[in-house]
């Protein structure tokens, strides 16, 4: 049987992206439980909280039952191999979904899986977070085609699903990230392919941020970087997101952040915590993302 995987947020349409933002908000009552009696594996090589909860929880709200399980529990690649822990838990499970510090694993997952593959996060990307980003612009801007994403800091697994997301949803895209830490060229021409109305990249966060509908940023630091953490905090000087560059944005801009969060690093308490910041809203959302993610994957139709 042929199943879809959801591993970059470009693994679906356009249209199947408009489709599951539209799922998210559809009632769970009207979504017919399509994991009745069903089984979801959620693997964890990493820490987390709103992945973990938001996704347990979308799973029971659709009628199934997860199955946490840490990474060093299976042991990939060190008790068993990636394949052999796949095929066995295809054959207990509707869907496998996996957390890993190394994006090729769940190229390997899905090159052997008979259910769908879903990506919580990995070194690469992280598209379960892009559906509530833009589930969440929308909510605060309306439709999302033509306005401008702004996205500070370092080009990382966050904002590389953020840009595709947005990119599909024909939104202008803008960069402010650091020489080193910053989208290829054939990254921003994949954007533009994906449908961008635009794509800008830019050293200076000031002009990034001069004008845009949404501003949002991540941690300098992923999880995985730990030992490079200090000459990330020196790299990253000046790419603080403050009340200052918030004044350069569109009057009525939100502020965005996945979450974790550190405070007077790459954005300033005043503007996390303060009347622009959508960040529980967004954190809220990945709740209804992930429910509607697994809904389409389920088949069901809007
Ligand atoms: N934003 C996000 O993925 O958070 P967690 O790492 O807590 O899951
Ligand atoms: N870029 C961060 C996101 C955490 C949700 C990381 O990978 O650690």
């Amino acid at each position: 049987m042929t199943h879809r995987n959801f591993m970059h947020a470009y693994d679906l349409s356009a249209t199947e992206l408009q489709s599951v933002l539209t799922l998210a908000e559809t009632p769970i009552s009207k979504l017919g439980r399509p994991l009745d009696g069903k089984g979801v594996a959620l693997i964890f090589e990493k820490p987390s909280n709103r992945t973990r909860h938001s996704m347990e929880m979308a799973v029971v709200q659709l009628g199934g039952h997860p199955v946490y399980t840490r990474g060093e529990e299976v042991g990939m690649d060190v008790r068993e191999s990636v394949e052999d822990i796949t095929n066995v838990m295809s054959g207990y499970h509707a869907m496998l979904c996996a957390r890993v510090f190394d994006h090729s694993v769940l190229h390997r997952m899905a090159a052997v899986s008979s259910v769908p593959v879903v990506n919580m996060l990995s070194d690469f990307a992280h598209p379960l977070q892009a559906v509530a980003d833009v589930l969440t612009m929308q909510q605060s801007l309306g439709k999302l085609s033509g306005k401008t994403v702004t996205y500070v800091g370092d080009f990382n697994n966050v904002a590389r699903s953020l840009c595709e997301a947005s990119a599909m949803l024909g939104m202008h895209i803008r960069l402010g990230c650091p020489e080193g830490y910053d989208a290829q060229d054939n990254e921003l021409l994949g954007l533009t392919e994906l449908g961008a109305a635009s794509v800008e990249q830019y050293r200076d966060i000031a002009i990034a941020v001069t004008g845009a509908h949404a501003v949002h940023t991540d941690t300098w630091t992923s999880m995985g970087q730990e030992s490079e953490s200090a000459e990330r905090e020196s790299v990253f000087t000046g790419f603080e997101v403050t009340n200052e560059i918030m004044s350069l944005a569109d009057s009525n801009a939100i502020f965005m952040h996945c979450l974790p969060a550190h405070r007077g690093q790459e954005v300033s308490p005043s503007v996390i915590d303060g009347p622009q910041s959508k960040i529980y809203q967004q954190a809220h959302n990945r709740m209804h993302a992930a429910r509607g993610v697994l809904a389409f994957l389920m088949g069901v139709q809007q």
